[in-house]
């Protein structure tokens, strides 16, 4: 389908808004995306028609859920190009994907081992794992980035040692806009046969991904930040993981068998699902997938490429801004600071004019601390977002600085 920028804008009902008296501008796409028609319609017939558990009923609205809900394993793995739907765990996001790995780990790491994250991380894959090196004593080793914003891959060699456990780096930094060299990293990974999670949270929905090709052991993400709705996410685990690992959670859906002394676990991927599922959220995913799909990734990824440069071009005239996270490989996120101007208070008056932004640490103080500053202000496209309100932004922005001074 042909990139139709005004389709698609009249797809989300939000955008049609005035916000402060101003039509709104949403430019916080890294935080969450918005959702288009399809996906509402989607959740609104899921609860006028079929709400019923999964797995469970022997009645015909809990077999159409069920039916529904399982379908959406197949469009995931075709989506991630995972080998079979078996590998595709639902969750309630990046943040519990992470924390269901993080936690069958620490049955197997034992004290003294390690594992390797990167500055570059987002809390949501800093903290899993420092709670559970609370527990177990593990070390944590962090890849440290450079001053463009990229991991220092060349350094990881010297990290990795024999006690290495897993790698769990992020595919797009959320507040540099960083695409790592993923490819590098895990093909160095798996020289040294350490196994590799990948947080995709910034990724899916704005480049392709293809878990075969890149051959990671575990990736995650969120349905919210790809057109999809919040409370439900997904973990690729390759299937000899999934078998091996011990599950996450306990409770009905994920055993095989129970009696009071013992248990036995359901095969993956229901051994990591306990409990009723965001079914509602999950049917709703298959909707946002398929909306990216009718418009197809490359596409998308072209037209944000061509905000992304437009935006830098027309920023960099700025004196006073400093961008921060300048590596030439970038998602559609620009993060800047402004000379003698605190983040916060540009971020408020920018709302003033109807334009969503978001400021501060964005989840990922690592950064801040070695980038030597407290915050950031950050701008994020989408597919719905034009030139027209990048100039718009550009010139409130200029206004704002200029009053600030
Ligand atoms: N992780 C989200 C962000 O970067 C919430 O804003």
């Amino acid at each position: 389908m042909k990139f139709n920028f005004k389709k698609i804008k009249s797809d989300f009902p939000i955008l049609n808004q005035k916000i402060n008296g101003n039509p709104l501008i949403y430019f916080d796409n890294a935080a969450t995306t918005h959702k288009p028609n399809s996906v509402i319609k989607k959740i609104t017939e899921y609860y006028t028609k079929i709400n019923s558990n999964v797995h469970r009923g022997a009645h015909t609205l809990s077999y159409l859920a069920t039916k529904e809900m399982e379908s959406v394993r197949k469009e995931v793995k075709n989506f991630i190009n995972a080998k079979t739907e078996k590998e595709i765990i639902f969750t309630s996001g990046t943040t519990e994907s992470i924390n269901l790995v993080a936690s069958c780990f620490e049955k197997i790491i034992k004290k003294g081992e390690e594992i390797i994250i990167s500055e570059m991380e987002h809390h949501s894959n800093i903290v899993p794992w420092q709670l559970i090196s609370n527990n177990k004593k593990f070390k944590i080793k962090y890849l440290k980035i450079n001053i463009k914003g990229e991991l220092e891959i060349k350094n990881l060699k010297k990290l990795i040692t024999k006690k290495t456990k897993i790698i769990a780096l992020s595919h797009v930094s959320n507040t540099l806009g960083t695409i790592n060299n993923i490819e590098k990293i895990i093909s160095i990974a798996k020289k040294n046969k350490i196994p590799v999670l990948v947080d995709g949270a910034q990724a899916p929905g704005h480049i392709k991904i293809n878990v075969q090709k890149l051959d990671c052991d575990f990736y995650c993400f969120s349905g919210h930040k790809m057109l999809g709705p919040t409370g439900v996410g997904v973990l690729y685990g390759k299937q000899k993981w999934l078998e091996k690992l011990s599950p996450y959670k306990g409770g009905g859906e994920m055993i095989k068998n129970v009696s009071l002394e013992k248990v036995s676990f359901a095969e993956p991927p229901h051994k990591f699902e306990a409990g009723t599922p965001n079914i509602c959220g999950i049917i709703a995913l298959k909707e946002a997938i398929k909306y990216i799909n009718k418009i197809k990734i490359e596409e998308i990824n072209k037209y944000e490429k061509k905000l992304l440069v437009y935006a830098y071009d027309k920023l960099s005239k700025i004196k006073e801004i400093k961008f921060v996270g300048t590596s030439k490989n970038k998602a559609p996120i620009i993060s800047f600071t402004v000379e003698k101007c605190h983040h916060y208070d540009i971020g408020q008056m920018l709302d003033n004019f109807g334009i969503a932004v978001r400021t501060g640490h964005h989840c990922t103080q690592p950064i801040m601390q070695s980038m030597n500053i407290n915050g950031t202000i950050r701008i994020s496209f989408s597919l719905y977002n034009n030139k027209q309100e990048i100039n718009f932004f550009y010139k409130k922005i200029k206004e704002i600085i200029k009053m600030l001074k």
